[in-house]
């Protein structure tokens, strides 16, 4: 990783101390590239000014070298999750690279359908969830093309690090406006519940009913064993390191069900070393063997 040797001003701040020095943000990046996997981007310590100012201030600490002491204090893991909240990218919404939902429909439904029939449990999993945009777009996507699906043995995991995101994935609640990318039908579905013109809307009982939201971090031991029938991982590896990128893929590759589908970011790569397990079928989306 190059990192830069200058220092970056906080902005609208008067201290010439309240700036990122080098030693402080190659401390900030080691610790997160060490428990989160993600790679800060080179040169970047505006970004981590930016986004780690006002937990400076909330800690009423004076400098970043105090900041960084304090995270470095067991006693503060607190603290220390909070900052690598606020240091991992989020950014997602309804639908994003809606093409995936639509293989989804095509290529692996059909087969969950006559999975349940047969008695069989399907596992869905939305890794890196974020705020849970992606598992509802999934949800209400099933709940659709397939309005028995509450009544099977089925499940859909939403899993992510951060607790601001997983807050918000557990309630459930979006602003209406969200919700613009979402196919007309599957909107109407999404806001069945919702009051007309309401400025906030909450997903149904029904989608979020499948739906579990859970902690877990890829780096850690991974508390699930699956199998899944498909997989969405997309734009969670991209932040991260190649060895890093490929333990993760490898590991979701392990926990696919035979002929279960793994959805990747549009910018992400497998690694070569998995291409005889698992077969592009479509546009970032594998089958495996
Ligand atoms: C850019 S968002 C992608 C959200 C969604 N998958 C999408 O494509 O819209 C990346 C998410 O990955 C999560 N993440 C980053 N590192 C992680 C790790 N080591 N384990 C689990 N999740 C992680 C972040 O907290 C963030 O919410």
């Amino acid at each position: 990783m190059t990192l830069l040797s200058r220092t970056v001003p906080i902005p609208g701040a008067t201290d010439p101390m309240l700036a990122c020095d080098t030693q402080s943000y190659l401390s900030i990046a080691a610790i997160l590239h060490r428990e989160t996997g993600i790679n800060l981007p080179q040169d970047n310590s505006s970004l981590v000014v930016a986004r780690l100012i006002k937990h400076l201030r909330r800690l009423n600490l004076a400098t970043f070298p105090d900041f960084v002491n304090w995270i470095n204090d067991p006693a503060h893991a607190d603290d220390r999750a909070r900052m690598i909240s606020a240091l991992t990218t989020n950014t997602t919404h309804f639908y994003r690279e809606g093409y995936h939902f639509d293989v989804f429909v095509r290529d692996l439904l059909p087969r969950l359908k006559m999975a349940a029939d047969r008695g069989e449990r399907i596992r869905l999993w939305s890794a890196g969830c974020s705020s849970g945009e992606e598992v509802y777009s999934l949800a209400a996507t099933l709940l659709h093309h397939w309005p028995e699906a509450g009544s099977v043995d089925l499940r859909i995991l939403a899993t992510d690090i951060s607790a601001d995101v997983l807050r918000t994935a557990q309630v459930a609640e979006y602003p209406r406006e969200r919700l613009d990318p979402v196919p007309e039908a599957i909107r109407a579905l999404m806001l069945r519940d919702a009051a007309p013109g309401a400025p906030m809307v909450r997903m149904p009982a029904a989608i979020r009913d499948l739906v579990t939201v859970r902690y877990m971090n890829f780096v850690e031991p991974w508390p699930t064993r699956g199998p899944f029938q498909a997989i969405l991982c997309r734009n969670v590896a991209i932040y991260m390191d190649e060895a890093i990128q490929t333990r993760v893929f490898t590991g979701l590759a392990d926990m696919l069900a035979p002929q279960g589908l793994l959805f990747i970011g549009h910018s992400e790569r497998l690694p070569p070393s998995l291409s005889h397990r698992l077969t592009l079928i479509d546009r970032t989306t594998f089958r495996h063997i």
